[in-house]
């Protein structure tokens, strides 16, 4: 999208998910299954599953990975992104969290 589209919106980055030094469970999801490589999608595919997991806490992995058709990465053949994204799911359902 250009800037001017988000003219008058918050924008969350994902500088933004981690608080006080601590991963958010998404972020660390990513870590634990290994879901990157050289980590130059990393950024999108953490802001469109946070998205996407606020709202829908209780995804499939199809819904999983519907949500991830507009993202691309060369290095993982995304089996742990989803691996990743289920898990995060759990744990915050768990523990009553949403994903932003
Ligand atoms: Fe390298 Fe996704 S981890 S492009």
């Amino acid at each position: 999208m250009f800037a001017v589209q988000a003219h008058g919106h918050d924008i969350q980055t994902v500088e933004g998910l981690s608080h006080g030094g601590e991963l958010a469970p998404l972020q660390a999801c990513f870590r634990t299954h290994h879901a990157l490589q050289c980590g130059y999608c990393t950024a999108g595919f953490l802001i469109t599953l946070t998205d996407f997991l606020s709202h829908n806490p209780d995804p499939t992995e199809q819904q999983v990975r519907q949500a991830l058709t507009g993202n691309l990465c060369r290095c993982t053949g995304y089996k742990n992104i989803v691996e990743a994204a289920m898990d995060a799911a759990r744990q915050m359902r768990a523990k009553g969290e949403a994903a932003a």
